[in-house]
């Protein structure tokens, strides 16, 4: 009994943690770019929604610094946008990724990442900045480019 609860425990929790999702599950997608040596606005991110459907764009600093407070807004977003951006998304090769591909911000060079969450779990895949990953490609393009439009207007 107490194994066969243990057992299950232990599925559920992996499937929420590498469980699948299919396009129509997906809630929000996210994508930013830090610096671990830096001072300033070292981490910058946006977070696309569905419910509501928005952007949020955000920079923020390393650790407290008074003269870089974090900035946070919202920028409403279409359906369209949304689903250009969600179909985007290769979940063959984004769900069978690991946390981590390659040695992000090893050589100060930054990290980048992306997140799904969708209805019931959540993946982030962190990469090196500038780099691409196989499949994903045309998504991490897109991302950037997302990035660089908002957070140029905060
Ligand atoms: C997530 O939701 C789907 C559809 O409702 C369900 O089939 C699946 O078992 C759920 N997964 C978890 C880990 O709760
Ligand atoms: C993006 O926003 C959604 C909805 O508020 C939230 O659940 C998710 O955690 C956010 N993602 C990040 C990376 O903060």
């Amino acid at each position: 009994m107490q194994t066969l609860w243990q057992y299950h425990l232990v599925v559920s929790i992996f499937l929420a943690v590498h469980g699948n999702f299919e396009t129509k599950d997906v809630r929000s997608i996210s994508s930013g770019l830090s610096f671990g040596m830096c001072a300033g606005y070292c981490k910058q991110s946006i977070n696309m929604t569905l419910d509501p459907l928005q952007i949020i764009a955000l920079k923020e600093p390393n650790f407290e610094q008074t003269s870089y407070p974090p900035i946070q807004k919202a920028f409403p977003t279409t359906q369209n946008a949304w689903e250009d951006i969600v179909t985007t998304i290769n979940l063959k090769i984004f769900q069978t990724l690991g946390d981590t591909v390659g040695c992000p911000d090893c050589a100060d060079g930054g990290a980048e990442w992306i997140r799904v969450d969708w209805i019931n779990g959540s993946k982030r895949v962190t990469f090196e900045n500038g780099r691409a990953i196989k499949g994903l490609e045309e998504l991490i393009e897109k991302l950037r480019q997302m990035r660089q439009q908002y957070i140029a207007q905060i």
